[in-house]
């Protein structure tokens, strides 16, 4: 294991900002971050855990040390005639182990096809997309305490997954670093195809009665196609997806904005809750396609931030102040930052 210095982030966060690491280790094993936690002379140094940096915007040009996670494997640990158990290395890309568990046909985690960044990284926000979120494959992780360096495991309820929330987002933040995640994956997978653009697109594809019949691998490409139509590749121009989350506002909330705003979507998630699509909010107060220097907001998904080339985080996140409160003055909703800011 060796500890480099004055290294470019720039390649390491899909925003593509240029940020210093001041030192920089790549690690491979629970081992390997173990001796690199209890070595004095990293103990008091602050530490920035990094996967593939698709959630993270860097808002200072140094940063102390990075600690790059690499931990690979996928491993069976158990099955029987229904389910495959998994325990899978955090450091492997979140979707080739998608792509990986499609070609063992194991099913869960398809609609979750083509989200960047590693599988480590994602109990942090408890990944979502198209009608699920990995906490309906999670079983348990295992993870360090970063002071002590004592492996410690956590299981889903411990996790206290929520809508892009876990306990590391919270009362854990920046205390523990998971090095694997075990899941559960149906060997006769039932697909979820509830989320309506899957359901058009595999219609179009499959023909109606077709939809009926559709594979785990189908409804993959479904959600790939429809993630390659809406969301900016970060290959092409810098990004971490959604920046904010969609805020969820109680329902008389919800029927008061409808009284001035006809056509305000929200969709109910509990009786007295509604979830409203932040990207809608910020396209009805004008960002959308807008342009500020070197960063501004995407024109087909305005809930998405980019950085045109040579932005500073200080910049992007300027910018992202700047929708919070037009936003809020328009509709009084205060729209939070979904990407990890450090
Ligand atoms: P990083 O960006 O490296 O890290 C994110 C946070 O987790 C940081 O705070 C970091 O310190 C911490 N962290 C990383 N690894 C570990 C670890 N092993 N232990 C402890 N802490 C750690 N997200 C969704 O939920 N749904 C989507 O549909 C979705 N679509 C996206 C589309 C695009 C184009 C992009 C760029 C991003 C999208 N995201 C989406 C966000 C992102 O892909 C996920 O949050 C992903 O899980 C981040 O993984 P990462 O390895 O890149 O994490
Ligand atoms: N909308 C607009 N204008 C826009 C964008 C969206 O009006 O510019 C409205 C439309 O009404 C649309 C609705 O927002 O119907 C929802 O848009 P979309 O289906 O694109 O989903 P989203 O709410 O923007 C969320 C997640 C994505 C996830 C998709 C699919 C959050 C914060 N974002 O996006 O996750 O892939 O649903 O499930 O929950 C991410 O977290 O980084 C991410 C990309």
């Amino acid at each position: 294991m060796e500890v480099a210095s004055n290294i470019s982030l720039k390649t390491y966060n899909t925003f593509g900002i240029d940020a210093t690491a001041r030192h920089f280790v790549q690690i491979s094993s629970v081992d390997e971050l173990q001796d690199v936690l209890k070595q004095n002379r990293w103990k008091e140094i602050p530490k920035l855990i990094l996967g593939g940096g698709s959630n993270v915007l860097f808002t200072s040009s140094e940063v102390e040390l990075v600690v790059k996670m690499d931990i690979r494997g996928v491993e069976v640990v158990k099955e029987d005639n229904s389910f495959v158990w998994i325990k899978v290395g955090a450091g492997e890309n979140w979707h080739k182990l998608v792509m990986y568990c499609i070609d063992q046909g194991w099913g869960g985690v398809e609609n979750l096809s083509l989200i960047p960044g590693t599988v480590g990284a994602a109990p942090m926000q408890n990944i979502g997309a198209y009608g699920v979120e990995i906490k309906d494959v999670f079983t348990q992780l295992e993870a360090v305490d970063i002071k002590t360096a004592e492996p410690r495991t956590f299981d889903t309820e411990e996790c206290k997954f929520g809508y892009r929330e876990s306990v590391f987002k919270n009362i854990y933040k920046g205390k523990y670093i998971i090095t694997s995640v075990n899941f559960r994956l149906s060997k006769q997978p039932k697909v979820n195809t509830s989320y309506g653009a899957i359901e058009e697109v595999l219609t179009e594809r499959l023909g109606k009665a077709g939809v009926k019949s559709a594979s785990i691998r189908d409804v993959s490409e479904a959600v790939i196609h429809i993630r390659q139509s809406k969301l900016p590749d970060p290959n092409e121009i810098g990004n971490a997806g959604s920046f904010f989350k969609n805020p969820v506002v109680p329902r008389t909330k919800f029927e008061d904005l409808q009284q001035q705003f006809a056509q305000i979507p929200g969709y109910p998630i509990s009786e007295n809750e509604v979830k409203v699509p932040a990207g809608w909010l910020i396209e009805q107060a004008g960002w959308k396609g807008k342009r500020l220097g070197n960063t501004g907001v995407h024109n087909r998904q305005a809930l998405v931030l980019v950085n045109f080339g040579g932005a500073q985080g200080e910049e992007v996140k300027k910018l992202a102040y700047n929708i919070q409160q037009s936003v809020n003055e328009k509709f009084g909703i205060l729209v939070q930052p979904e990407v990890n800011m450090v």
